[in-house]
């Protein structure tokens, strides 16, 4: 989707070829790759694959589920979660050049039988009516303004009874974000709803909240702990970001500390 301000923002030239070089100079087999050796770079939100751990714990995978990452960036969570459980994962994403790189990671990590990705939009997902038992988004809502027609769209793709399973930031009480952020570099591409304000509008949408966890104080100890480090590691996120990738770290953390944004962990279920 040329010249949507969102995708230019994630878009980087040769990100597949950087995240290569960074696995072969710390001695990876890039044929042979294990969704571990990727996680640094490929878990693209905050807490990062502790976090992704947390929120499946809560939705508590059989294995037997189909399930939905939407945004799904470079493939991380959609991987983990193939891996881990043995489900199989559909993630889709905005960025062509984030799903270029989750196709070209998912063969070398062999599970590609096992999740696949596609281009697409959240508010218009590529997906039949109930095709999927969990709809799962990790800090992707935050650029997605139409929140109303967002969780419409996961409640169309979703089973009866099936479940959303969800990471976002949120607006805090503390006011605006200090950009840039990870997400967007000027305010135009950013849309934060309080907490309160998200729920209402997913139960509006016909989801029933089976938990709700503000995961506020683990995300800002994940962020102040990276910025403690005194250079970035071989593999991390700021591969991602582009040069102004401290800035985004040290307002991430601030506007924790400083309660301009929130996160919280939530697991829904369709009711109607
Ligand atoms: C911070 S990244 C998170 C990626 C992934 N969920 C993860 O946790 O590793 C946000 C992602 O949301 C995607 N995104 C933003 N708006 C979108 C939309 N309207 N439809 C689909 N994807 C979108 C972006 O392209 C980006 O890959």
């Amino acid at each position: 989707m040329p010249g949507n301000p969102v995708e230019d923002h994630y878009t980087s030239s040769d990100l597949g070829a950087v995240i290569l070089a960074a696995l072969r100079g710390m001695g990876k087999d890039i044929d042979h790759l294990t969704p571990d050796d990727l996680a640094p770079v490929d878990e693209f939100h905050g807490g990062q694959r502790p976090a992704t751990a947390r929120l499946a714990e809560l939705v508590g995978f059989t294995g037997s589920e189909r399930v939905l990452d939407v945004g799904s960036g470079l493939g991380g969570p959609a991987r983990f979660l193939a891996w881990h459980y043995g489900v199989r994962v559909s993630g889709v994403d905005l960025t062509a050049g984030f799903v270029r790189v989750a196709q070209m990671l998912t063969r070398r990590t062999g599970l590609a039988e096992k999740a696949d990705f596609r281009q697409g939009n959240a508010l218009d997902l590529p997906f039949d009516d109930e095709s999927f038992d969990i709809v799962w988004s990790q800090n992707a809502a935050m650029n997605i303004a139409d929140r109303d027609r967002l969780y419409a769209e996961m409640h169309r793709v979703l089973k009866s009874g099936g479940r959303l399973a969800l990471q976002e930031v949120a607006a805090g009480p503390g006011g605006p974000p200090h950009f840039p952020v990870q997400w967007a570099r000027q305010p135009s591409i950013s849309f934060l709803f309080s907490p309160e304000a998200t729920r209402t509008k997913l139960e509006a949408a016909g989801f029933r909240v089976v938990v709700w966890q503000d995961t506020t104080p683990e995300a800002s100890a994940a962020a102040r702990a990276r910025n403690s480090a005194a250079s970035p590691p071989p593999l991390g996120t700021h591969l991602i970001l582009g040069a102004d990738w401290q800035a985004m770290f040290r307002n991430s953390a601030r506007n924790l500390e400083e309660g301009r944004t929130l996160l919280f962990n939530a697991v829904l279920e369709r009711s109607g």
